[in-house]
């Protein structure tokens, strides 16, 4: 069995015990067997190891897990962002721009595009991405997007209610028990979650709930898109459905901040659903950013994602969503990195990622700086040094 000692880390973010929110330990190290973490300690005290990385003082931190992006499409939406920039709202309606670009493209097309995006994130730090369907809308269509996702991912999610497609569009309900019926069956086989984009000019929180559950008695996890354009039962719905998270979360009203800081539960406990914030499609859609304060004051657990897509964020950065969220967000360096790396892994409900701690995975970024303050700090600048992943540089 072969070991590496990560030597000579300046500043380790460990999010377990250590130092402040991030669990800071100085001038550590960490040992990676069979890729895991077996130990974490200083430097000085490190065990001996088949192999050495040194890590030149500077900053390592777990790697990214980016919980929400949606990389299986073909073509891209570049004007639709123009005439946005140019004074255009963002409704969503180019989705189906996309579903048609993704219905022509040949597997190996769609295979190419998740490779690439998937290759871009990884460079940027992120060990974990979380991949949807929701461009195919037809059983086969839905159940390829999820076979070629599986390919890059074990986190991946059926989104077939994302829109209705246009041949269904003055029949929605039977959209519904398509979704319900052949298209999970088809889609299971390659799922973990279940989605609905929960939205005006998409689905209603009635369409929702069914679909939901219907996941969740196929096995899936839930999660939901809510409140992104507007204010809905959505956010509420997601977390009556115990959903690992309810993504978007920018208009919400006092209750739905109540229902996911869970003081709506008559004993006070606490929610599981986590908050998922994602600034790259405010800043693509130049709309105003979700009130990320005001959850972490009420408690509420935030991760941050990208939501990668043709639309509304065709950003794989999760250093750049880190600055944003630090300078339009109001969350410090400290919250928005736990929630890129822990915060990003609760709402995977997953615990051996966004975590450098014995028996954790070796899923590590080293950065070429001496603190994690300076992916807030710095941005816009390619800060990731090395990436591992279970333990191997991928
Ligand atoms: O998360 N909200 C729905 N889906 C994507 C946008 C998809 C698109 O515009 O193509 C989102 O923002
Ligand atoms: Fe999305």
């Amino acid at each position: 069995m072969s070991s590496l000692l990560v030597d000579n880390i300046g500043e380790l973010v460990t999010n377990g015990a250590g130092e402040g929110p991030l669990g800071i330990r100085r001038n550590a190290a960490v040992l990676v067997e069979e890729g895991r973490v077996v130990w974490v300690g200083p430097s000085a005290y490190a065990p001996a190891a088949d192999r050495r990385l040194d890590a030149g003082g500077a900053a390592v931190l777990p790697g990214f897990v980016d919980s929400h992006a949606h990389l299986v499409f073909a073509g891209d939406r570049a004007a639709e962002f123009a005439a946005r920039m140019a004074g255009q709202p963002y409704t969503g309606g180019g989705i189906r721009t996309t579903v048609g670009a993704t219905r022509a493209a040949t597997d190996n097309e769609l295979r190419a595009t998740v490779r690439r995006l998937r290759g871009e994130a990884l460079r940027q730090g992120t060990t974990t991405m979380e991949i949807k369907s929701g461009y195919g809308l037809t059983v086969a269509d839905e159940a390829r997007s999820l076979r070629i996702a599986a390919e890059s991912s074990t986190e991946t999610t059926f989104l077939g209610a994302h829109v209705v497609p246009a041949e269904y569009a003055d029949r929605p309900d039977d959209y519904v028990s398509l979704v319900c019926g052949p298209m999970l069956a088809a889609a299971t086989p390659y799922a973990k979650w279940v989605d609905v984009f929960c939205e005006r000019g998409a689905f209603d929180v009635d369409h929702a709930r069914a679909i939901l559950a219907c996941g969740q008695a196929a096995g899936l996890g839930v999660r939901i898109h809510a409140n992104q354009l507007g204010p809905g039962a959505g956010v509420r719905l997601g977390v009556e459905l115990d959903a690992a998270s309810v993504d978007h979360c920018t208009h919400l009203s006092d209750a739905d901040v109540d229902a996911l800081a869970g003081t709506a539960h008559s004993d006070g406990s606490g929610t599981r659903t986590v908050a998922t914030l994602l600034p790259g499609a405010e800043f693509s859609t130049r709309s105003p950013y979700p009130d990320a304060r005001r959850l972490l004051d009420a408690g509420v657990t935030v991760a941050l994602a990208t939501d990668c897509n043709p639309g509304s964020s065709y950003t794989s950065s999760m250093p750049f969503c880190v600055a944003l969220a630090v300078r339009e967000m109001r969350m410090t360096p400290a919250e928005a990195v736990w929630a890129a790396t822990a915060g990003g892994a609760r709402a995977l409900r997953r615990d051996d990622i966004g975590v450098l701690i014995p028996g954790a995975r070796a899923d590590l970024v080293v950065l070429d700086a001496p603190s994690y303050l300076h992916l807030a700090y710095r941005p816009g600048v390619p800060l990731i040094r090395q990436v591992m992943r279970n333990g191997v540089t991928p």
